[in-house]
This record gives C-alpha cells, sequence and structure tokens, in this order.
C-alpha cells in the first residue's frame, strides 16, 4: 500500500447483516467484510433485532476488513456509519445493556397505536412537520410502546436513565466509549425518519413528543451528516467517527445525486426510491415521504421525496427460506429464466403492509393469477416482477408530485446483480436502468460524507468524478404487454387491501 493514500472506513449496519469497507482515497473498494444477525419473530408481524449481537457482529467485521486491508486503525484517516433506519432502541446509559429487542422498522405491532394518534385527523396528523405519514414504519411510536409494554422502563426513562437511539446512534456511543463518556448523537437524515424531528428546523418537536408521551432526556442530539461526532476507541482508537447517514440518504450519497432532480432506487431489504429536490422541501401529494438527503457542515440541508418499499429482497428470501423452493437467493435468476413469463401469478408482498403509494398497516400478501398451469418457476419470476412492479408505482407518484420525469434510473444494491429483474424494471418503468462499478453505494456514500469531513476530499465535484457507469438495461416491452401486465398488477395490489380487523 502505497504510504501517501489516505483510506476510509465505512460501517453499514442494515436490515440483515452488518458490512464494514474500507475504500482508499480514489474511491476504490480496498477490502470488505460481512456478517449476517438473526431475525426475530415473536409474533405475526412482528420483527425485532438483538442490538448486542448487532454491537458484537459489527466490532467482528471492522476487524475483518482491517485485516483483509492489511491495515491497522492509524492508517484510516476517518469512520463513516450508515445503517438501517427508524428500527428502535433503548438502552441503559449506565449499564449500556439494551432494555429489550430492538423494534425493527418492518414491524408492524405500532398500527393500532398510530390509528389512536392520528385521532379525528387521520393518518396525515403530523405530515406537515414531519414529512411523513402515521404508519408503524417509524420509530416515534416504536418508542411509545416500548415505554408502555416493557415493565419499568417509562419510570426508568423519567428519571433519565436511559437513551433512545436508531442503529446509528447505538453504533456511535459504542464505537465513542459506551459507558465511559460514549457520544449520544444521530444525524439530520436519521432523525428525520423518527417522526419526532421538524423538518424544517432540525430539531425533535415538543408537540409530537408530547403527543406520543416520550420524555425529551431519552433523545440523542441531532447533528449534521458530515463532521466528527467524537474519536473511536478500541479498535479503532483514534479514528474520528465523522459521518452518519441513514442508508438510503448514503446510496443517494454514493450515486453522487448531487443535482436537483437526481434520483437512485437502492435494491436491499426492501427498496427506496429518492430523489433530490434540493433545499427545499416538497410536499407529497401521492404517497410519497419528504425527507432529509443530507446536510454537510455549515450548510444548508438537501431534502428528497422518497418512494418507500418494504418487501423486495425479502422476498426472495422468503422464497428461499420460508418455502424452500431455492437453496441459495442467486438460484431465483436461473429458475424465473426457465420460463417465458409468469403464467398470469402475481405476489404482492405485504408483509410488512404496503409502504409507498399505499400507506396501509392492514395490508398482507397475496398470490393471484393460480392456475394448475403455475410452476414454481413462474412464482420465481412472479417474485422478482413484484420488485419491479412496485418500483414502476413509486416512479409514477415521483412524478405526479414533482412534475420530474424520471428519465434514467441510477441502480444500486445487492439485488442489481440479477439481470432478469434489472431487464423487467427497464421494460415496466420504460426508462434505461444503470448501475455504477461500486453497486454498493450505501458504503461509499458514508465513506465520502466522513472522507469530506476529514479532508480526503475537497467537494461534491471531486467525488462526482469517482461515479463509472458499469451496466446498462435498455427498455424492450412493447406498450400493449406492459400496460395489461400493469393492470394485472394493481388488481392483485388491491386483492391485499384490508386484512386486519
Ligand atoms: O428504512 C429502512 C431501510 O433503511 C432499510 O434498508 O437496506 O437495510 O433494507 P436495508
Amino acid at each position: 500500500m502505497s504510504s501517501t493514500t489516505k483510506y476510509v472506513a465505512a460501517i453499514d449496519q442494515g436490515t440483515t447483516s452488518s458490512r464494514c469497507m474500507i475504500f482508499s482515497d480514489d474511491g476504490a473498494v480496498v477490502a470488505v467484510d460481512q456478517k449476517e444477525h438473526e431475525q426475530i419473530f415473536p409474533r405475526p408481524g412482528w420483527v425485532e433485532h438483538d442490538a448486542t449481537e448487532i454491537w458484537a457482529k459489527t466490532q467482528a467485521v471492522v476487524a475483518g476488513a482491517l485485516a483483509r486491508a492489511g491495515l491497522r486503525a492509524d492508517g484510516l484517516t476517518a469512520l463513516g456509519i450508515t445503517n438501517q433506519r427508524e428500527t428502535t432502541l433503548l438502552w441503559d446509559r449506565a449499564t449500556g445493556q439494551p432494555v429489550h429487542n430492538a423494534i425493527v422498522w418492518q414491524d408492524t405491532r405500532t398500527a393500532q397505536l398510530c390509528t389512536e394518534l392520528g385521532g379525528d385527523i387521520g393518518q396525515d396528523r403530523f405530515r406537515a412537520t414531519t414529512g411523513l405519514p402515521l404508519a408503524s414504519y417509524f420509530s416515534g411510536p416504536k418508542v411509545t410502546w416500548l415505554l408502555d409494554n416493557v415493565p419499568g422502563v417509562r419510570e426508568r426513562a423519567e428519571r433519565g436513565e436511559l437513551a433512545f437511539g436508531t442503529m446509528d446512534s447505538w453504533l456511535i456511543w459504542n464505537l465513542t466509549g459506551g459507558v465511559e463518556g460514549g457520544r449520544h448523537v444521530t444525524d439530520v437524515t436519521n432523525a428525520g425518519r423518527t417522526m419526532l424531528m421538524d423538518l424544517r428546523t432540525l430539531q425533535w418537536d415538543p408537540e409530537i413528543l408530547s403527543a406520543m408521551r416520550i420524555p425529551p432526556s431519552l433523545l440523542p442530539e441531532i447533528r449534521t451528516s458530515s463532521e466528527v461526532y467524537g474519536e473511536a476507541v478500541g479498535q479503532l482508537g483514534g479514528v474520528p467517527v465523522a459521518s452518519a447517514l441513514g442508508d438510503q440518504q448514503a446510496a443517494v450519497f454514493g450515486q453522487t445525486c448531487y443535482g436537483v432532480g437526481e434520483a437512485k432506487n437502492t435494491y436491499g431489504t426492501g427498496s427506496f426510491l429518492l430523489l433530490n429536490t434540493g433545499e427545499r422541501p416538497v410536499a407529497s401529494q401521492s404517497g410519497l415521504l419528504t425527507t432529509m438527503g443530507y446536510q454537510l457542515a455549515g450548510e444548508a440541508p438537501v431534502y428528497c421525496l422518497e418512494g418507500s418499499i418494504a418487501i423486495t429482497g425479502a422476498l426472495v428470501q422468503w422464497f428461499r427460506d420460508q418455502l424452500g423452493i431455492i437453496g441459495t437467493a442467486a438460484d431465483i435468476e436461473p429458475l424465473a429464466a426457465s420460463v417465458e413469463d409468469n403464467g398470469g401469478a402475481y405476489i404482492v408482498p405485504a408483509f410488512s403492509g404496503l409502504f409507498a403509494p399505499y400507506w396501509k398497516s392492514d395490508a398482507r400478501g397475496v398470490v393471484t393469477g393460480l392456475t394448475r398451469y403455475v410452476t414454481k418457476a413462474h412464482l420465481a419470476r412472479a417474485v422478482l416482477e413484484a420488485t419491479s412492479w412496485q418500483t414502476r408505482e413509486v416512479v409514477d407518484a415521483m412524478y405526479q408530485d414533482s412534475g420530474v420525469e424520471i428519465t434514467t434510473l441510477k441502480v444500486d444494491g445487492g439485488m442489481t446483480a440479477n439481470n432478469l429483474l434489472m431487464q423487467h424494471q427497464a421494460d415496466v418503468l420504460d426508462v434505461p436502468v444503470i448501475r455504477p462499478v461500486i453497486a454498493e453505494t450505501t458504503c461509499l456514500g458514508a465513506a465520502y460524507a466522513a472522507g469530506l469531513a476529514t479532508g480526503v476530499w475537497s467537494d461534491l465535484d471531486e467525488l462526482r468524478t469517482h461515479w463509472k457507469r458499469d451496466a446498462e438495461w435498455s427498455p424492450q416491452m412493447d406498450t400493449d404487454t406492459r400496460d395489461r401486465e400493469f393492470r394485472h398488477w394493481r388488481k392483485a395490489v388491491e386483492r391485499s387491501f384490508g386484512w386486519l380487523e
């Protein structure tokens, strides 16, 4: 390794795994390590993570990436953090112990609580302030649930003994010392997904806190996405922890979508399409979220419109783990490619209700169009097509809200390795789909933001020069087929509504 090269590490604490990547200052990947953690499903619709396991796996992947890169902590200029958003944890400030498993963003246990919070005004009660509809997805009501349902927790919170955080806060607190002076902070992109932050002031909103009965003493300090929050201790001793971004916002940053009208779609457990709308939050009329894009130190925040899809890659995992039809996620592509089409079958994976553009917590998954003709290969196709049709609905909503027509779609994330899916995505959107050389843009974005805060890179223009095209899929489907299949998909979606009474 050259002694003048600078290295930046990024931790991506995701829904199914934690990963550490190390990048050199030319934006290239030097090393990666990744470990999955347990998905805990205590009841239908509930999803939890063990935050202690996540912290242990995070430390293990940092050690693994350093070893693979042949680097020690003193060879890193900065560390950036990116994470699954909304997943909610309360822990004891004195012992560092979580009071309960983390409640994951996909968990629907707060659906009823959200209806109650909406009262006469309904789902949009806090939308003008937070950009978000009342849905079980977001953190605030999950905090209320923990305070109301875990014995003794409300009293401990009121005595100031507990801390709330999404995974960024949990990791930064532990990385910077934990019980011995760990920094309790979050960034605007993560805070913006709690439903507790005012999008314009970038502060916790006292009225919402009081409506959700959340003591302010629980909350981390809200900071920008790119600044030094503190120095790491332990194996990363001395490395500045210099960025935090929710994973989807990190992907916006890594895809260098810095201009108004630039968009990306990341295919992970779910899929999240974000469109940069600049320094002004744009209110959605079509079921999208108004959300933070990023904020650099000393600069105005940048906002996005977001179409959040809860289940895309997770449907492939379900097909593999719960149905056992395939042995590995990669097996789905040859199985789906062994037939010409979906045989009339559609799968709507409303496992966590439906997110954008519907926001229906009472939706549940359905399979439609079954006949004896349908084989597991047709179902494999329907699994993949569920991702591209859900994305199509979000792109349509994006156009209705912003008037911005997406003329090419920048994509990233694990599922972009699936050619059949990417081709179908281009077909149903009728626009080219483009993947960059580094498809792990989530880690890259966190590294970029950390490197900007510590002088590794000078500005956004320099970062833009790193973006390189790797693959492109052009639309091939004729209009009649596209329109007919989209009608079938929409019919299937309607069948998924109203299953919770
Ligand atoms: O909002 C949830 C999202 O941040 C999760 O992303 O990549 O872990 O599925 P991912």
